[in-house]
């Protein structure tokens, strides 16, 4: 008999921490009390690069005079910071409009904005489409916000999608209004310059661009300073970071900022996602072998266990390539390092043999964790453009159920693996199980649980892994 994948004792999941994986998850930002005269509420979707902006976006309008309320019935301004990535994740913001649509009647002078990616891919179109849209900002325009609410006031409406080269938004300090005072995103670069063929961030983010190596640094240290103990460093491809100073004299790549931001504090644990499998080089494996703080994870996506349809996504590797990455991190870092992917099922075109390459990718790999979703054609791209969406919904359900299960063995195998080891464990709060144990991450960023004792969050504390329920490690302190 298989054991459950997660018994209901344990809801402490290894959440999305440290990916830019969309999750499906919605995120409402909390509210501060300041006394300022407007109220902003805030609901974010999709990756984590939206939850990020949503902090920038607090702080510019905090700025202007709003709190933030995590109580829409309060709000003089409602923003839903949106994902195009599938269609799905689009039909769940118009739902929410309608509901939002409700509240607006019985408060007519609430203003209602829509942010983020869908604001970019639709543009004005939004307008036409939801009448009770009153603001459309695309992501790299948060700082016309303030002049766009004010054309709102005046009876407009007020539209910004233009994107940028340059933003960065370096110089705002988010307010990290959704933290748990421990754990904190750094956003390190924006935008996207891959074209894969079923992606829609190209088109919604723009183009690639890194931040300003020293404001990284020194976001880095501010939050050390105010008592964080984990950074993650954020971009669509991390690896493809490259900064250079204004005089040319100083060129920092993805590698040499991860050694600069270990460096800030060895009590400082320093995660990064998304690593593209064409651009993860040996020397940010080295990096990370050298650097105890720097946490033995990789979210590096396949999409694809085929080569045909790896060249159809327009991925740029093979499967050999990406064979000889896995092999390169469990040569480097050793078989404890943990490998997170996400997988497309039913692209294109795809056959019952090329869909069977993805399974055997996985037993290849030998996953941590999986995000696995079936393939959602996405207008404008490359694929919807080129390519036809010939799989039935039934066969690629199918074959996204089968890409799970396969995942869950490996998931499963990983944890059992870690029973019987001590794993450091920075605390991040009460468990959901009781109030009588904690949660926190090993390096791995596997959830271990473990009774309280007079330990707390922040800690760092040294856990025997006594047992498994497969989607975390039970144990205790030694
Ligand atoms: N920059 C990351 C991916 C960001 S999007 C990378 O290159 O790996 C997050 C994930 O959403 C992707 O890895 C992909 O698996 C999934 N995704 C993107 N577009 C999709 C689509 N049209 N249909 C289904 N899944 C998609
Ligand atoms: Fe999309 Fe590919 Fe860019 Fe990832 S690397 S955001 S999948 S275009
Ligand atoms: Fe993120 Fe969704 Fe945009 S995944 S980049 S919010 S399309």
């Amino acid at each position: 008999m298989p054991q459950p994948l997660l018994t209901l004792d344990f809801l402490d999941t290894a959440a999305p921490a440290a990916e830019a994986t969309p999750s499906g998850e919605v995120r409402i930002t909390a509210a501060t009390r300041t006394g300022r005269q407007r109220k902003l509420y805030i609901e974010s979707y999709g990756c984590q690069m939206n939850f990020s902006d949503s902090e920038i976006v607090s702080s510019i309008l905090f700025d202007e005079g709003f709190d933030t309320t995590d109580d829409l019935a309060n709000a003089d301004l409602v923003l839903l910071n949106t994902c195009s990535i599938r269609e799905k994740a689009e039909q769940t913001v118009r739902m929410r409009l309608k509901q939002i649509n409700s509240h607006k009647k019985r408060k007519p002078g609430m203003l209602v904005g829509v942010l983020g990616c869908m604001a970019e891919r639709l543009k004005s179109k939004f307008l036409e489409e939801e009448k009770i849209v009153d603001l459309v900002v695309g992501p790299d325009a948060y700082r016309d916000l303030p002049g766009l609410i004010s054309q709102v006031d005046s009876g407009q409406k007020g539209v910004n999608v233009l994107l940028s080269r340059e933003e960065t938004y370096a110089d705002i300090t988010p307010v990290r209004l959704n933290s748990n005072g421990i754990t904190a995103f750094i956003s390190i670069m924006r935008g996207c310059d891959n074209m894969c063929s079923f992606c829609v961030v190209p088109f919604t983010r723009g183009r690639e661009r890194s931040r300003d190596a020293h404001s990284i640094v020194q976001e880095a240290q501010a939050l050390v300073a105010a008592g964080y103990k984990e950074v993650t460093l954020l971009g669509q491809n991390v690896d493809s970071y490259k900064w250079a100073s204004a005089d040319g004299l100083e060129f920092v790549n993805f590698a040499q900022l991860l050694e600069r931001v270990a460096l800030i504090s060895p009590e400082l644990r320093v995660r990064f996602s998304t690593s593209h499998p064409k651009d993860i080089t040996d020397e940010v494996l080295h990096t990370m072998a050298r650097h105890d703080n720097i946490c033995k994870y990789i979210h590096l996506p396949a999409q694809s266990g085929n080569t045909r349809v790896l060249a159809l996504m327009n991925r740029t590797y093979d499967r050999p390539w990406y064979e000889e990455r896995v092999q390169a991190i469990r040569r480097i870092l050793g078989e404890d390092c943990a490998i997170s992917t996400d997988m497309i099922s039913g692209f294109c075109s795809e056959t019952e043999e090329e869909h069977q390459d993805t399974l055997s990718l996985i037993d290849f790999a030998q996953y941590d964790m999986g995000y696995n979703f079936f393939y959602s054609e996405r207008p404008g791209t490359l694929a919807a453009r080129k390519l036809a969406d010939d799989i039935p919904l039934e066969v690629k359900k199918r074959r996204l159920q089968e890409v799970i299960d396969r995942q869950q063995v490996h998931a499963r195998a990983r944890y059992a693996r870690m029973v019987g080891k001590v794993h450091q464990v920075l605390v991040e709060g009460p468990s959901k199980r009781s109030a009588e144990h904690l949660s926190g991450r090993n390096s791995q960023n596997q959830v271990v649980i473990f009774p309280k004792q007079n330990f707390k969050k922040g800690d760092y504390v040294n856990v025997l892994a006594t047992s498994t329920t497969g989607a975390a490690l039970l144990g205790e302190a030694v």
